[in-house]
């Protein structure tokens, strides 16, 4: 596995490569479990040279707090990565990543005035900003991308889109623990007490998930708000998958989406999944 820190090294890697090989990207902040493993895991099954990039990217966070605390474990990542067959990691500097503060800024419309966008306001121009820096730097064909982020997952397949970006957007399943806890990097700072509360978020989809079809939405998030009220509960929606629009009843021939995000304590934690009718 070669480690590789400059941009000037990695546009040599990249010319190094020969012209029929796959080059599969998994963008990441570090702290790897192993959710970040299984997008490792479908890169190498669908491409030839896999590269995980490792950048905590402070564009991106809202709450400076947040950015102080966020785990890192460089030496652990690093032998998860060579145990789980990554060809190349990439670990920029932030003073070569953001030579300048970035004038251009990203929008994405409807996507900035719900769920995270809403919550979490600059947060989508940040990773906007990283990801097309990521992208134009490495110039992968193919990124691989966790439902998990469904919202993340959304605007990096617009900002491809919009741009004509030569690159093939894979999303990738969640991983969970065996008691249903969606793995995140956020988990390493709960817990044992917090821990156990932090599972009422994939409880509450699971809760959802059954009632969907049965009972109105609207009674459905009340329901959801009520179980949270010990908690801080920032959003439960029912949603369209794809658009990601509010979906109204009845529930039929549509596959919703049903997100949370919740905070356990000072740590905010956010879960999805995704149901057909
Ligand atoms: P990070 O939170 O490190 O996540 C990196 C990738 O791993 C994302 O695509 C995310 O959706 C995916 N992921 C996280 N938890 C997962 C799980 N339990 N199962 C499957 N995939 C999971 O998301 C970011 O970093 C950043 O915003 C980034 C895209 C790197 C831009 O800075």
């Amino acid at each position: 596995m070669q480690v590789i820190q400059g941009i000037k090294e990695l546009e040599k890697f990249r010319s190094s490569l020969v012209k029929q090989e796959q080059l599969g990207l998994v963008p990441t902040m570090g702290a790897l479990h192993a959710g970040h493993l299984s997008l490792l895991e479908n890169a190498r099954q669908q491409t030839d040279q896999t590269m995980v990039s490792i950048f905590v990217n402070p564009l991106q966070f809202n709450d400076s707090k947040d950015f102080d605390k966020y785990p890192k474990q460089i030496e652990k990542d690093l032998e998860l990565l060579e145990k789980g067959g990554c060809n190349i990691v990439f670990i920029p500097d932030a003073k070569e990543v953001y030579t300048q503060q970035p004038t251009l800024s990203f929008q994405f419309g409807y996507l900035e005035k719900i769920m995270e966008g809403y919550h979490r306001p600059g947060h989508f121009n940040g990773v906007a900003i990283v990801v097309s820096k990521l992208l134009n730097i490495i110039r992968p064909h193919k990124a691989f991308f966790g439902e998990k982020d469904l919202q993340q997952l959304r605007v990096i397949q617009y900002l491809v889109k919009d741009l004509s970006m030569p690159v093939e957007i894979v999303p990738c399943t969640t991983l969970r623990e065996t008691d249903g806890l969606a793995m995140s990097s956020r988990n390493m700072r709960l817990n044992v007490s917090q821990r156990q509360r932090a599972l009422l978020l994939s409880q509450s989809l699971r809760k959802a998930k059954e009632l969907l079809g049965k009972i109105p939405h609207q009674e459905i998030e009340l329901l959801i708000q009520k179980d949270f009220s010990a908690e801080t509960l920032e959003y439960f929606s029912i949603v369209e998958k794809q658009s990601l629009k509010k979906c109204s009843d009845p529930f039929q021939d549509k596959e919703v989406a049903l997100c949370v995000a919740a905070f356990i304590d000072e740590i905010r934690l956010i879960d999805n999944i995704i149901v057909s009718s």
